[in-house]
């Protein structure tokens, strides 16, 4: 059953992609107090959520405990609550998590519970050491995800539930949302380089289709403001994850961004496209050279037209007003560059840009 919650993709912080396993309490007590200082809450971002590595073991009852980088869950719930935010918490289905810390196998039902007190209100379900135990298919998958998703549903706390499986059994097409996932991994994790965001991030427009209000594909987490990849790359992985309707879940240090860095996390015109209010896949409208065109229609009858250069040369690219849906394919249409945050010109009948290397040109194209 549908838990009711993310009708628009989750927006937030990970631990894992800057910190791994040197993520502790004080760490993520910044984390909070900087999402809201820096503006990334005003402009949606939500959820605090700490990854792998903070289990200790269990006592005598069976609960789970935290080792000494989180003395008192409860209480840094509290505060990151304080703040505003939300906090969300990792675990395995399997015995061990990834990094080698206690997993919720054999306890799902007394782990959610234990999250519910604490407060959480985000889980990531990562499937580790649940690959040597079960079986790799859609039933067996399903089935382990679908016990900790009526355990979570079953404490009454509204609690998103993230499923990390590395997109294994075509977790799109079924079985995440049987599961009660609110959202699913469709990749292997990305890294912080070029070649892994672009792999990762055009793989994914052929599988736009099946995300929808409550249930979205996610292809990992953000990496921008890491430090591996350039401006225009970074502006590439922002826009692409927004017209894929990807959780945003930024994956920096958010207590030392750049001005560079928070002008691509909160441009508030790429965030409401990946927060549109009714959900419309992107589709590929062409793809050659290297030059994708990808278009995305909102809920307002705008469309939106990202051009991305994956070449290492700067290239030209260009598209015709034909590729738009009947109402903007007269004259009286206004065109915005969503990273220049202005108005643009059409030359008649034909958009025209030359792109930087691994860049991109977004649009927003409405009627005036
Ligand atoms: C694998 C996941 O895909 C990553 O996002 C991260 O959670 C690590 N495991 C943690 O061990």
């Amino acid at each position: 059953p549908d838990n009711g919650l993310a009708r628009t993709p989750p927006m937030g912080w990970n631990s894992w992609n800057k910190f791994a396993g040197r993520v502790d309490d004080a760490a993520v007590r910044g984390m909070a107090d900087a999402m809201v200082s820096s503006g990334m809450s005003k402009a949606g971002y939500v959820y605090i959520n700490i990854d792998d590595t903070w289990e200790l073991g269990r006592d005598a009852n069976g609960n789970v405990t935290t080792n000494k980088k989180f003395p008192d869950m409860k209480a840094l719930a509290d505060y990151v609550h304080s703040k505003g935010l939300k906090i969300g918490i990792y675990s395995s289905p399997g015995p061990k998590t990834c990094a080698g810390y206690e997993g919720s196998f054999g306890h799902e039902v007394q782990d959610a519970k234990t999250y519910a007190s604490w407060g959480i209100d985000y889980l990531k379900y990562d499937l580790c050491s649940g690959l040597d135990i079960y079986k790799d298919d859609a039933p067996t998958l399903q089935a382990i995800y679908q016990k900790m998703g009526q355990a979570l549903q079953e404490t009454n706390r509204p609690i998103i539930y993230s499923l990390c499986e590395y997109g294994r059994a075509s977790v799109w097409t079924g079985w995440g949302t049987k599961s009660g996932g609110n959202l699913w991994r469709t990749t292997g994790d990305i890294s912080d380089r070029w070649d892994s965001m672009d792999k990762i991030g055009f793989s994914q427009i052929k599988i736009a289709e099946y995300a929808k209000p409550g249930h979205w594909n996610d292809p990992d987490m953000l990496e921008i403001g890491n430090g591996g990849m350039t401006a225009d790359e970074y502006r590439t992985h922002m826009s692409l994850w927004s017209l894929l309707a990807a959780p945003l879940i930024a994956g920096n240090d958010l207590r030392t961004m750049t001005d560079e860095t928070k002008s691509i996390l909160m441009n508030s015109e790429v965030i409401a496209i990946d927060q549109d209010p009714e959900y419309k896949p992107v589709v590929s409208v062409s793809s050659e050279n290297k030059v994708e065109v990808l278009m995305r229609p909102l809920h307002d009858g705008s469309v939106i037209v990202g051009l991305f250069n994956r070449n290492d040369a700067l290239t030209d690219a260009q598209f015709a007003r034909s590729i738009l849906p009947a109402n903007l394919t007269g004259k009286k249409t206004k065109v915005r560059d969503l990273w220049k945050h202005e108005d643009v010109k059409m030359e008649g009948d034909t958009f025209k840009a030359t792109i930087p290397s691994h860049g991109v040109v977004l649009l927003k194209i409405s009627s005036r």
